[in-house]
């Protein structure tokens, strides 16, 4: 594959070894991030520090991953879904795993091929290979940018080992922005509350930040948008979206004495949101045929630009059944708003959890013909 495994834990800790190319790749989008630092801060940010400091903590979070799931041994053949520049490349190399990354973008999966890496240029939920091509299946900050959870895991049913297949999956679900836009989209339908469209109606974001991302992009329609969100990430669709928005009017108010206020409820739907995706990845693994053995938790420190990350096992404690996609939904949230006695562990003395939980970890592995 081209790498010196030996030197690669050297090399972790300082970013300037990273390869040049790598820097390339990502400059535009990272341009336009650091155009927005710029603007918050007043302050410049050297481009490519910047990329070279995302890409050393995407280094860092695949090492910690790998880790933990212990799903890459010598000759392990492993598929990286959404491999991006460099995903889990070296994080399987130094483990002696036979790595292939797959990409969906050219120029990345382009980059991939230069680095003497194995590479496929196909969606991750219609992979460009034969089936029962690999042993492991590594899917880090990818399913929420699939958009496509059920074929994803009976894609990766097909090409995993007949007799076996593991697979990791780690992200952070929705972000606010994608459930900004799908609640705004929801709202162009007649049959959305008055109260929702008073709430949403009050804050800047929704009167112009939102509808201006729509301007922008003419061909992502808002309707198109929502319906392949919540049937692509959730399993659900506008329909039930829409008769779900009462209940999220409820509970805002009786946890707010009564009040409908703008910042809780556009929390609360995205959280309702994020509940539902987790639910749907357990049960299409399930579906699939894939058992949860493992659930973790991905956390960093708070300190700025910290390299501090870890992943802390959920099911050590025993409390959540992991063949119950509701359990396992609910022990993510509650770890995430640290309301699970776990968040003690994995949240340092005096820290906010919000800011540290960064995403579940989950380790699938092909359920046998008796479970
Ligand atoms: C957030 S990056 C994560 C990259 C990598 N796994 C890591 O941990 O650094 C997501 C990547 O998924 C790719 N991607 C998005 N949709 C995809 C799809 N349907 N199939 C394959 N790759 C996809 C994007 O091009 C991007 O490089």
């Amino acid at each position: 594959m081209g790498l010196d495994r030996s030197s690669y834990i050297d090399e972790i800790p300082s970013f300037e070894r990273l390869e040049p190319d790598a820097l390339e790749i990502r400059k535009e989008m990272n341009m336009r991030v650091a155009a927005l630092m710029d603007a918050r801060k007043g302050d410049r940010v050297d481009v490519g520090e910047y990329t070279a400091k995302m890409l050393l903590r995407q280094r860092v979070v695949n090492e910690k991953i790998i880790d933990w799931a212990d799903i890459v041994h010598p000759g392990t053949r492993v598929l990286d879904g959404c491999a991006g520049p460099e995903g889990s490349l070296l994080a399987a190399a130094r483990r002696g795993g036979d790595w292939t990354g797959n990409e969906i973008a050219r120029d990345t999966a382009e980059h991939l091929k230069s680095t003497g890496a194995k590479v496929l240029l196909s969606s991750a939920d219609k992979f460009d290979c034969d089936d029962n091509s690999f042993d492991a299946l590594v899917y880090i900050f990818a399913i929420n940018n699939i958009c496509a959870t059920k074929n994803t895991f009976t894609e990766a049913s097909r090409v995993l080992d007949s007799e076996g297949g593991e697979i990791v999956v780690s992200d952070p679900g929705l972000t606010f922005w994608v459930s900004d836009l799908v609640l705004y989209a929801l709202c162009q339908d007649p049959r959305v509350p008055s109260e929702v469209l008073d709430v949403l109606g009050s804050s800047d974001r929704f009167t112009s930040g939102i509808a201006s991302y729509y301007e922008r992009f003419p061909n992502v329609k808002p309707r198109e948008y929502a319906e392949k969100t919540l049937e692509g990430l959730l399993g659900t669709d506008v329909e039930h979206a829409i008769a779900g928005l009462p209940a999220i009017v409820d509970f805002v108010k009786k946890s707010n004495n009564g009040r409908l206020d703008f910042r809780k409820f556009r929390r609360v739907f995205s959280e309702v949101l994020n509940g539902q995706y987790w639910v749907y990845v357990a049960e299409c693994a399930k579906e699939a045929g894939f058992k949860l053995d493992k659930l973790g938790v991905l956390s960093a420190s708070r300190l700025k630009d910290s390299m501090d990350w870890s992943v802390t096992d959920v099911q050590n404690l025993n409390w959540i059944d992991l063949s119950n996609s509701r359990e396992i939904a609910s022990a993510i949230y509650n770890v995430r708003n640290n309301k699970h006695p776990l968040s003690k562990e994995v949240v340092k003395p005096g820290s906010n959890v919000a800011q540290n939980v960064i995403a579940p970890v989950m380790k699938f592995s092909r359920m046998k013909k008796a479970e």
